[in-house]
């Protein structure tokens, strides 16, 4: 029998403080995970500042915590794998530097992760049977990318959002009808009890791009919609707001992910991010997968939202394949997918 191999993964790439050891790539041992989101919602949204902070306050008991509850020592571990970009400088260069130091200190190899590649792994966790090729759709806070997953740690991106991303959209939107920070969860609740079919808010289509999206004009109109009902002085239905942007941006995330299936061949889709927690976008994506016979996978709401669990899958790939970075790791908040 081979020897199974541990993994620590560190992720501070946003507000999340999250340590996870994983065994083998996909057994979760243990999955820490310390959310800032109360302190940020002051501010209507993320605060990088605040966000590193609190990072250098927490990183080395929630490590410890993951550590305990795997119940397992630094000793046997087989590597560490940290998130290295994209993210907010501050934030990343938190985790680069303490996997860096625990790699240092133990000896044991250090594996730097692409965050949103972690996103895509995520699936991997609670789908023993998914193995590439597979379309993933990834849609958090700050990406919307749709990606032909060609091998682990192969990528190729076929679609991205040519402005703002699907979960930045949903949370400037939640913030103009009053619901604040972070906006997904409580757009998602608000929209159950909203008419979906109430505001037609537009769909963008690019010219020549047909797997590219862009959020920019619905969430205009959604604003132009709010103001033109207060210069009317009628009252806003925000429950038919929310339902209807929903609609608007599911329904962008689902017709392109469902082309770029068929027309790249891919049997199986994967949804990934912040935003693959939506419960309509969930519902919506099976009915259209169900369709087209495709075979669809996400991965439960803890593991779509940031954390550890998912950086120590993607690094337990590229550890066996023999990647290993060294401690001259730095951050790289704009890093793209794929670019080691
Ligand atoms: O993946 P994530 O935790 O962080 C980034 O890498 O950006 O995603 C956070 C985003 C936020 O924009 C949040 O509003 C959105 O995911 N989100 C949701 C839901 N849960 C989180 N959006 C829509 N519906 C949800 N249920
Ligand atoms: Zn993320």
């Amino acid at each position: 029998m081979e020897k199974d191999i541990l993994i620590l993964g560190i992720e501070t790439s946003c507000d999340e403080t999250a340590a996870s050891v994983v065994r083998n790539g996909r057994e979760v041992l243990s999955n820490i995970i310390f959310s800032q989101i109360e302190l940020h919602k002051l501010y209507g949204g993320v605060v990088p500042e605040i966000a590193s902070r609190k990072h250098i306050e927490k990183i080395n008991q929630v490590i410890e915590e993951a550590l305990a509850v795997a119940e397992v020592s630094l000793q046997d571990i087989d590597g560490i794998g940290v998130t290295y970009g994209p993210g907010l400088v501050g934030a990343l260069l938190v985790g680069v530097s303490e996997a860096k130091a625990i790699s240092f200190a133990t000896k044991k190899p250090l594996v730097g992760v692409h965050h949103i590649e972690g996103h895509v792994s995520a699936n991997y966790i609670e789908h023993k049977e998914l193995e590439p090729p597979f379309l993933c759709l990834i849609v958090s806070g700050g990406h919307t990318h749709l990606v032909l997953v060609k091998g682990y740690g192969e990528y190729e991106i076929v679609g991205f959002t040519r402005d703002d991303a699907a979960g930045e959209a949903f949370d400037k939107v939640a913030r103009a009808i009053g619901l604040g920070y972070p906006g997904g969860p409580k757009i998602d609740k608000l929209a159950k009890e909203g008419n979906k079919n109430g505001i037609t808010f537009p769909r963008a289509h690019i010219e020549g791009a047909p797997y590219d999206f862009s959020f920019s004009g619905v969430k205009s109109a959604v604003l132009n919609y709010i103001n033109s009902c207060e210069m009317k002085n009628e009252e806003i239905n925000k429950a038919d707001v929310a339902a209807s942007f929903q609609e608007a941006v599911i329904d962008a995330l689902v017709s392109r992910t469902i082309q770029a299936a068929k027309d790249f061949g891919m049997k199986k889709v994967a949804i990934a991010g912040g935003v693959a927690a939506n419960s309509s976008l969930r519902e919506t994506m099976e009915r259209e997968c169900k369709n087209n016979d495709l075979s669809l996978y996400y991965p439960s709401p803890i593991y779509c939202t940031d954390n550890a669990a998912m950086i120590a899958s993607a690094a337990y790939y590229e550890y066996i394949k023999g990647a290993r970075s060294g401690l001259d790791l730095n951050a790289i908040p704009n890093l793209k997918i794929g670019q080691r």
